[in-house]
C-alpha cells in the first residue's frame, strides 16, 4: 500500500518530525499547486501548529483528507464546521500545556510590576555600579480579574490565588468560589491586572477595546496569554501611549511575529515572542499527544482528543 503523505505546515520539533516520517511521508510548508495535483489523494493528514492553522483551499484540494492534527490548545485557525463538512476530524494538545501557559502569565505579571527585564539590564550593562533602578510595583495585594476562566484560566487563578483576590469573567459563570462580572469591563474597573485567556472565536474578537482599557484605568496593567485576536491592538497602542492603563505583559500579538513599533519602543511593556508553551517537557507531551491523535485516526480507534464541530 502506499504511504500516506502527513503535511506539515509548521515548524515542529525534530523528534516530532522524525516520528511522523516513521508514520508516513512528511511533506513540509504548504505544497505548491503542481505537485498537489500529482500527490493530493495521498494526503491523508494535516499536521499544522495553533497559530497556523489550515485554509479552506488546502482542505479542499485533499480529497482524502482525514484529519488535522494542531499541535497546540488554541484552534481558531482551523474552520471546525468546514473540516468536518468535508470529511476531516480536527485534534488538539488541551491539558498538557496548561501549567506552562499559567505560569508564564504570572510570570509576565511579576516581571511587569517588578520590572524585572529592567532590572536584568541595569546589572548587565554596569549602572549598578553608579546607582539603584527606580523602585518597582507591588505584586501581592492587587486584585486580580481573569478573562476567561476556562482549563489555562482556572489555572492561572489558582496561582494568583497566593498573590490577592480574584475575580473573573466568562461567557457564563462556573462553579467556583470567585466573583464573577457579567463583561469584561465591569471586570477590568474592579481589577488591578487583567489576565486575558480566553480562546479566541467571532465573539472574543477584539474583546479587551478602548472601552475595557479604560475601565482598567492609569493604575491598571493588562497581561495575554491568550490569542492577539482577543484584544484590539490598536485600542491598546492608544491606552498604552496615553496612559490610559500602566502597562502591559504580552506574550501573544494580533500579527505575530509582528510586534507594533509602539509597543517595542514602551517602557510600560514587557514582550516575549509567543513562548507559552514552549518549554522541553511540554512540547515533547504535546508531541505526544498529537502523535496519539495520527495512531488511532491511521488505525481507526477512537482519537483522544477529537474537536467536537459546532
Ligand atoms: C503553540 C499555542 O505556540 O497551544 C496553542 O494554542 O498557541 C501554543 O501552544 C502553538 O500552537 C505551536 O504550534
Amino acid at each position: 500500500m502506499t504511504r500516506p503523505i502527513i503535511l506539515q505546515l509548521s515548524p515542529m520539533s525534530a523528534e516530532l518530525e522524525t516520528a511522523l516520517e516513521a508514520r508516513g511521508e512528511r511533506v513540509r510548508v504548504d505544497p505548491d499547486p503542481d505537485w498537489l495535483g500529482a500527490s493530493a489523494d495521498r494526503v491523508r493528514i494535516i499536521v499544522t501548529g495553533g497559530q497556523t492553522g489550515a485554509p479552506h483551499a488546502l482542505i479542499e484540494a485533499l480529497p482524502n483528507l482525514g484529519l488535522i492534527a494542531i499541535n497546540g490548545v488554541g484552534y481558531d485557525k482551523v474552520d471546525i464546521a468546514h473540516a468536518a463538512a468535508n470529511g476531516v476530524t480536527v485534534t488538539n494538545t488541551p491539558g498538557v500545556l496548561t501549567d506552562d501557559v499559567a505560569d508564564l502569565a504570572i510570570g509576565l505579571v511579576i516581571g511587569l510590576l517588578r520590572e524585572l527585564p529592567r532590572a536584568d539590564a541595569h546589572v548587565r550593562c554596569g549602572a549598578w555600579a553608579t546607582g539603584d533602578m527606580p523602585l518597582a510595583r507591588k505584586v501581592t495585594g492587587r486584585r486580580f480579574g481573569i478573562v476567561g476562566l476556562g482549563r489555562i484560566g482556572s489555572a492561572i487563578a489558582d496561582r494568583l490565588g497566593a498573590f490577592g483576590p480574584v475575580a473573573y469573567t466568562g461567557r457564563s459563570r462556573k462553579p467556583v468560589d470567585l466573583p464573577f462580572h457579567p463583561d469584561a469591563a465591569s471586570l477590568a474597573a474592579a481589577s488591578d491586572v487583567l489576565i486575558v485567556a480566553a480562546a479566541a472565536s467571532a465573539e472574543t474578537r477584539h474583546l479587551i477595546d478602548a472601552r475595557v482599557l479604560e475601565a482598567l484605568g492609569p493604575g491598571g496593567v493588562l497581561g495575554h496569554v491568550a490569542r492577539g485576536s482577543v484584544v484590539d491592538e490598536n485600542a491598546l497602542v492608544a491606552a498604552i501611549e496615553g496612559g490610559q492603563i500602566a502597562g502591559a505583559a504580552l506574550d501573544v500579538f494580533a500579527d505575530e511575529p509582528q510586534v507594533p513599533p509602539a509597543l517595542i519602543d514602551s517602557d510600560r511593556t514587557m514582550l516575549t515572542p509567543h513562548i507559552a508553551s514552549a518549554t522541553v517537557e511540554t512540547r515533547a507531551a504535546m508531541a505526544a499527544l498529537v502523535l496519539d491523535n495520527i495512531d488511532a485516526f491511521l488505525a481507526g480507534r477512537p482519537l483522544p482528543t477529537p474537536i467536537p464541530p459546532p
